[in-house]
Parts: structure tokens; sequence; C-alpha cells
């Protein structure tokens, strides 16, 4: 959400500004800007729009060797070229970027109004630029400390002056910030996705940290300006890793991925000789596992709902009360944190700022909290006390598969473990075990059935409104296909649990009301089977996502039928169609699949 970029070193700095631009336009892409140093101060460009809207506007002699960027998701003031970053000081000397909130913007902004200071923009990240531009301090470093003092909230900020033309000075608090360290050139960007292919020697920055970032490299400090003394550390991340191959999305690239991600996750830690799942990652021994009475999975979004899948997982093999709840209400509701409970989240990016700020509030109260976070290195990865790495690989598309996918992967190995330090027996963990590693060829299967789902998307795209519904373990996998839909084809999605149907939801039920029902082979399928029986006896239209076995009778809905895995595990290979069905509802729909409107990936403010 919102991307920062930087370059300075011994090369004409916007090319490399405008690549790593390009590389982070999935955290937004209302508006985006430069600006670069030169011999006559700073030259600015801004744009509404994506950066190929921004690279053309750019003169054709842009030779500054120092530049920073940004790619902007609206927060305060709509997409105008007016609000979007870099923004300046009156007199034209800094330039910054930001992704955050500036929570006390609007007070600052009287002040200094009041004191003659005149703005250009309705965001919240102007205030900032007229206040280092303001203070006394004889160094770019002194201004910006001098500014941080007065500001409060969440920033990843970026800030240039013409006046010392030879850095870029970088502070975080809650945003994250990388540096990226190569010959006789220093990168900044808000993801290690946009330094790769420059450079895999990165340092992350922590909250309340600052750098002053020089061709020749960088210099660590606090807001007390005592030096941090960080160094870089090498990240396992290809250039290659990010490019589309050939496909027309990386949702559909991501999508295609899964097969091998999935095998990547459970790679060496299925332990046939004891028949559970070894993670080490943890950082917890099994007598400290055995000892937590409960566990709560906390999330975002998909993640939350794969959460849900996670918790059942749990209760089914560990036998062990477990729940799931969204990260962004956790924290506002004063939550009570006891120590016998395992607080696991749940994060792709793991930026999220709803889920950061849970694991900060349970770590604050002496929770244990361990994560299911993607991106190594990442803020959560590194705040909480242990966890297991997702192993999915760079995921692009604002709508999460893969990274799911592996997400409740991840689960099913959690929940092997945890059940077999409890009662879960050894034929049983072979079960699960076994399951497991016939999930990746499972879901290629899937994947060879693109065609049929591609012909049912078509007509889900006709649909104005759909229903998801699915029970149990499959009631998450209802929500996330309706939140697939939504996200990316602006179907309006609702999901229930099959059995709420006729509390209240079946009055919408007519021939325009489209229903996708979740109906495993399940102990629960003839109940499935009645319900689907009461969509279609009010004339609604229904797409079953099932097994072989479920026997619809003469029924007229349309089947998608999946591989049949053990019952735990089901809700992993059931999500595999939602996916393809919204991608190509999405197609047919002609919607930017990748950049769906409104949304950015990795959202970092609250
Ligand atoms: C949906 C989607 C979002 C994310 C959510 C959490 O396709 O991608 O709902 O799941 O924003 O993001 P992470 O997992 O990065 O914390």
């Amino acid at each position: 959400m919102c991307g920062i970029v930087g370059y300075i070193g011994d090369h004409a700095a916007a090319p490399y500004v405008i690549e790593g631009l390009k590389t982070l336009e999935y955290r937004g892409y209302d508006s985006a800007g430069i600006a670069v140093l030169g011999s006559k101060g700073a030259t600015i460009v801004r744009s509404v729009g994506r950066i190929r809207d921004l690279e053309a506007k750019l003169p054709k002699r842009l030779t500054g060797k120092v530049g920073i960027g940004h790619t902007r998701w609206a927060t305060h003031g709509p997409a105008t070229t007016d609000n979007a970053h870099p923004h300046t000081s009156a007199d034209g000397r800094i330039a910054l970027v930001h992704n955050g909130i500036i929570d006390n913007a609007a007070t600052l902004r009287t002040k200094l109004m009041a004191a003659g200071v005149p703005f250009t923009s309705d965001t919240d990240t102007e205030v900032v630029a007229h206040l280092i531009a303001r203070s006394d301090a004889d160094t770019l470093e002194g201004a910006v400390l001098d500014a941080l003092a007065q500001i409060t909230g969440t920033y990843a900020l970026a800030v240039t002056d013409s006046g010392h033309p030879d850095r870029i000075v970088i502070a975080r608090n809650g945003s994250p910030l990388i540096i990226g360290v190569g010959e006789k050139e220093t990168l900044i960007a808000s993801d290690a996705a946009a330094l790769v292919r420059h450079t895999t020697r990165v340092v992350h920055l922590d909250d309340g940290e600052l750098a002053t970032v020089t061709a020749g490299g960088f210099h660590t400090f606090d807001r007390e300006a005592n030096d941090t003394g960080r160094e870089p550390v090498e990240i396992d991340l290809a250039a290659t890793d990010l490019e589309l191959t050939g496909h027309a999305h990386y949702m559909y690239k991501e999508i295609l991925e899964q097969p091998e991600r999935a095998a990547a996750v459970i790679r060496g830690r299925l332990d046939a000789r004891f028949a559970t799942a070894r993670l080490n990652g943890l950082n917890l021994s099994p007598r400290e596992l055995r000892a937590f009475r409960r566990v709560k999975f906390l999330g975002c979004g998909s993640a939350y709902y794969v959460g849900q899948i996670g918790a059942q997982l749990i209760e089914d093999l560990a036998r062990i009360p477990a729940d799931a709840e969204p990260a962004s209400e956790f924290r506002y509701r004063n939550p009570i944190i006891e120590p016998d409970t395992l607080y696991v989240v749940v994060s792709q990016s793991g930026e999220t700022a709803d889920t950061a700020f849970a694991v900060q509030e349970i770590k604050r109260k002496g929770g244990t909290v361990i994560g299911a976070v993607n991106v190594v290195g990442s803020t959560i990865a590194r705040e909480v006390d242990g966890g297991i790495y997702l192993h999915a690989g760079p995921e692009i598309a604002v709508a999460s598969t893969k990274a799911l996918t592996n997400m409740a992967m991840a689960f099913g190995m959690f929940a092997l473990h945890l059940g077999r330090l409890h009662d879960l027996s050894y034929a049983d963990g072979e079960r699960i075990s076994n399951a497991l590693k016939a999930i990746p060829e499972q879901i290629q299967e899937i994947l060879d059935s693109e065609p049929a789902i591609a012909a049912i998307a078509q007509r889900v795209a006709k649909a104005e409104n759909a229903f998801f519904i699915g029970r149990v373990r499959q009631y998450p996998v209802a929500r996330e296909g309706a939140q697939k839909l939504k996200e990316i084809s602006y179907v309006h999605a609702e999901a229930y649990p099959t059995s709420e149907l006729k509390h209240g939801p079946l009055a919408l039920i007519d021939p325009a009301m489209l229903t996708v029902a979740v109906v495993p082979d399940d102990e629960l399928a003839s109940r499935n089977i009645a319900a689907v029986e009461q969509v279609r006896a009010r004339g609604g239209e229904v797409v079953a996502i099932t097994h072989e076995a479920v026997e619809f009778g003469t029924m007229a809905i349309e089947r998608i039928v999946v591989p049949k895995t053990e019952p735990e595990l089901d809700p992993i290979l059931l999500i595999i169609p939602t996916q393809l069905l919204a991608y190509h509802a999405a197609l047919v729909l002609g919607h930017d699949v990748d950049k769906p409107r409104n949304l950015a990936k990795s959202v970092t403010v609250e």
C-alpha cells in the first residue's frame, strides 16, 4: 500500500526509480511521482494513473543520480496530480515520499498555515516537507529528526534536499522500508522485490530507525541520533521470480504455480518415522506446545478466512479449542491475552498494519505469538516469537491465491504436529501426512479442468449477486470464494453457512441470484444437497463445487468436481476452483485482474 523507491549512485536515477515503481505498482496504482536531483535542484514529475503514465511525462534528459519515487494508494485526498507524491517544501528544496498516515496532520497544517506556509495538496504528507524545511538544524538528518519529533502516526519516508544532494535520508515507523546495498549505488524500497534486480544485500529498517543513504553505502541511527550499526543480510529472492513469464496476469501465474509451491511448503517438513511434521521455526519445544490450552488465529481478509481453516484443523487433529478473529478488530477490543493461548498471526506480506499491531498487543501483554508468513524478513516475521514460513514465492497479484493455499498447507502440518503431541494416533498422523503429500498433484488435477471452470465462469460473470455457501470446514471456503469474486470481478457476493440460508437469506433467492454451493462428500452431504434443493425450488441457479461421489440426482446444476482428500484437508482443494471462477469471470467482464479498483496489496495503513 503506497510504494516507495529511491536510488543514489553512479547512474541516472530515473530508470531505476521507474523500474522499482513498476515492481511496486501492486502497492497502489492511482497516481505516481518522481523527484530527481540535478545541478539545478529537484525535477518533480507527477501523474494520475499508472507508472506508464508517469513515464510518458518524464523529460527526455533526466540525468540526475539521486532520485525518489512513489506509487500511491490514496488515503488523504483524491487521486490527483497535486496529491501525488513527492511533496515539496514551499522553496522546493525538500522533496519527500511517504507511505503511512500522519495522525496529527490536520493540527500541524492549521499551525503551519497560520504561520503563512502555503499548501498545495490535501495530503497528510505535505506537512512533513514543510516541517523539515522550517527546521533550524544544520544537517538534513537533524531537520528530519526535528520534524519527526512533531508528528505522530506511521511512516516510511524518503527525503531529498537539493542543498545536500549527496544523500537521501529515510525513516521508518510502522511502514516497511528496506535499503539495498549495491556496487557504488544504494537503493531503497518498500519491498525487497523492487531491489533484487540490482542487489540481494539488504537492511530492513526497524521502527524508530532512520538512515542516511549515499552512493557509497548507508548509516543507520535512531530517533536520538544514536548509531544503530545495522549490517546488510543476503535475501533469497531472484529477479526472475518477479517476471510474468509469458502469462497475461500475475494472478493467473500464481494460480498455476500452486502445485509447485504447495510442494515447497511441505518439503523436508513431514516426518515419516513419527508420522508428524517438523516445524523447527516455531521455536517452541514439545513441552511448551503441549501446555497451550487454546489456539487463536489472527489475520485480515483472506488470511483471516484461512485462519478459520487453521482453527478447524487444530480442533479436528489436536482437539484443542481454536478460533480465528480478524486482526483488525482484535487490537481494538482490549483482548484478554491468556498465557496458555498460542496466538498465530497469518500474513502473506508480513506487513499488514492491523496484523502487525495485533502482534505488538499480544507481546505487550505477555502472550506467545507465532506467525504464518510468506515474506522472509518482513515486519511480522521479525516480530513474532517463531513461525512457519510459507515458501509461496513472491505474490504480486493483489488477489491472493498461492499464499493462501500454502497457509492452509502450513496449518495442516501445524495441526498434525500439535495433534501428535496430544491424542492423534500414529495411524491418523500417517493418514494426514500422506494426504498432505498428495495435495500438490491434486491441485494440478483441478487446474487441468480449467476449461470447464472457465465455461462456468461465463455464467458467474452474468450474475449481479451471488451467494457462496458452505458448512463447518467449508464455510471459510465459501467466504474466500465470495471474497475473490468481489475483489476482481466486482460481482456482489456474500458467504453464508449453508445451514443459515433458511434463517433469512433464502428470501433473496430468485432466478437472478446465483448460488455457489460447496458440497463435499462428507457426513453433511445430504443436508447440503437438501439446501441446494431449496435454492433450486425457488428458481435459483446453482454451481456446486463438490466431489465425484456426491449425488445431486436430476437437479439442474453446474458441477465442478475436485479430487477427494482426507475430510480435514478438503478445504484446501475446494478453494482452488473459486480462484479460477473469479479469474475467468473478471476476464469476461474485462477487468484489470492484477489491479482491482480501490484495492492495493499489503495494507500498511490501519
Ligand atoms: C485477498 C487479499 C487480502 C489479504 C489481506 C491480508 O485476496 O489478498 O484480503 O489477504 O489484506 O494480507 P496479508 O496476508 O499480506 O496480511
